[in-house]
């Protein structure tokens, strides 16, 4: 008897438990992917580029001003490119734009685009997710130079290839 009571407040609360632990899943889930996202960022190399003082300080740039984006003009036969903000770049984007983006995006140097072509789509969700958790910071970078124009400092001037004859 005693048995049986107790049996049927198992089967009365067993479909209360279960929403509670696939809330508690789905928090490890998510949290599991901000921490690839944010791994697969510092080891990418994106703040090198996209988090002003990043690469001169050692990486010691507080995550909150990560990827918004860098006024260091990047000057070479292409002209001189920047790195944009990335912060504001996924706020307009949902996940699978950003994927389809970096399947195909031909971007200018030195941006690596062949880097986010290799990347899967489970690690490019895991980028979206961290940069999206970061939220929007920081302003718009410098628009893009036409090769032929001198830009304003600070650049860094690239290198035109090595001429036919010396390779
Ligand atoms: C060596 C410097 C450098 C590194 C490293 C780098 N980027 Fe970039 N990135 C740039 C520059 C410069 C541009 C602008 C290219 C252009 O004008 O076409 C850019 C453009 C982009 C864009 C396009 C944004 C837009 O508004 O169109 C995305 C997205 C991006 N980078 C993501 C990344 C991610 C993610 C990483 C790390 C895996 C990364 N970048 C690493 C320099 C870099």
């Amino acid at each position: 008897m005693k048995l049986a009571r107790m049996s049927a407040y198992v089967l009365l609360l067993a479909p209360l438990a279960t929403p509670a632990a696939a809330i508690a899943a789905n928090r490890s889930d998510a949290s599991a992917l901000l921490k690839r996202g944010r791994y697969l960022v510092v080891i990418g190399g994106c703040n090198d580029c996209h988090t002003p003082g990043y690469a001169e300080s050692g990486g010691h740039v507080p995550e909150r001003d990560w990827l918004t984006g860098s006024r260091l003009g990047w000057h070479g036969p292409w002209g001189t490119s920047y790195p944009p903000n990335l912060r504001l770049f996924m706020q307009g984007r949902t996940r699978v734009q950003w994927i389809k983006f970096a399947h195909s995006a031909r971007l200018r140097p030195p941006m690596p685009s062949w880097a986010l072509h290799t990347l899967t789509d489970r690690d490019l969700s895991a980028i979206y997710a961290f940069i999206r958790h970061l939220g929007p910071r920081g302003h718009k970078a410098p628009d893009f130079i036409a090769p032929g124009q001198a830009p304003p400092e600070p650049y860094v001037s690239w290198p035109g290839p090595p001429h036919k004859a010396t390779q």
